[in-house]
């Protein structure tokens, strides 16, 4: 694992946009994994800058997102595809045959997620999976006691990741109580990982998946079998991190260093 820590929140984001541009700029129809939530809204905004200052063009990659909620509608506000819509796809009017969401209404979900995983077979596979963490340990929506095994299928979401999701709920509305996720053997065979936390709600959480037991306990842990990750970390995030020095001496300011 490559861990990365920078001083503050906007400089891991920055960090975290650079390894996604460099990847598109390395192969412009790459295959991008990708994820909603709080701590992805800068990075697609950075994402938004970077193309309109003409620095990187995601016109041709082909992107996955990790998941979506069981009974939301591509359409529905609160869907993962309404989320990126906003926040990417119709920002950069992308073409919508290459940006791939799992179908939340799909009649039959079961046959929905293996759908999708033979789907992203058949694209060639990930090149950069990008990643938060949910403060239990989860990546996409594979919960603790997630089979590290597991494929994309359809999952129960814990009670705390349901009241974690509620802001961006109505006070009227029920957070879905199921998800389909890309399962923790799709990330593994990503070729790239790049996992992103900020902020000290997920400090405990980093820990577990950088220095813990390799355990379904914490789901993120599996990504230490995972031959090519990158944690972007600000210092708040990196707080439980016993090796933390030598992170830094690595990587001081998160920075590469020339290895002569
Ligand atoms: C979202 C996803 C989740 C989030 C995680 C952190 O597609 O897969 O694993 O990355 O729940 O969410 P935030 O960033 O809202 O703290």
């Amino acid at each position: 694992m490559k861990i990365l820590i920078l001083p503050d929140r906007d400089a891991a984001v920055a960090s975290c946009v650079a390894l996604i541009a460099d990847a598109l700029t390395d192969k412009p129809d790459a295959v991008l994994g990708l994820a909603t939530g709080g701590t992805m809204e800068p990075v697609y905004a950075g994402l938004l800058d970077r193309t309109r200052a003409g620095q990187v063009s995601l016109d041709r990659m082909t992107s996955f997102n990790l998941d979506e909620y069981v009974g939301l509608s591509p359409e529905h506000p609160q869907s993962y595809h309404a989320f990126m819509q906003e926040r990417l796809f119709a920002p950069l009017k992308l073409e919508p045959a290459r940006t791939h969401l799992p179908r939340g209404d799909a009649p039959d979900p079961v046959a929905e997620a293996a759908r999708y995983d033979a789907a992203i077979t058949h694209a060639g596979g990930i090149d950069l999976q990008l990643l938060g963490i949910g403060r239990n340990g989860h990546i996409g929506f594979n919960e603790p006691s997630s089979s590290l095994a597991s494929p994309t299928r359809v999952k129960t979401l814990t009670r705390a990741t349901r009241e974690a999701n509620a802001r961006f709920f109505g006070p009227d509305e029920a957070v879905p109580r199921f998800a389909i996720t890309m399962g923790i053997a799709t990330i593994l065979r990503s070729r790239h990982a790049v996992l992103l936390a900020t902020g000290a709600a997920k400090a405990e959480a980093v820990a577990a998946m950088a220095e813990g037991p390799l355990s379904a306990r914490c789901p993120a842990s599996a990504l230490q079998m995972h031959p090519k990750v990158t944690v972007v970390l600000d210092t708040e995030a990196a707080a439980g991190l016993e090796l933390r020095q030598y992170y830094e001496t690595v990587h001081p300011q998160g920075q590469e260093v020339t290895l002569v």
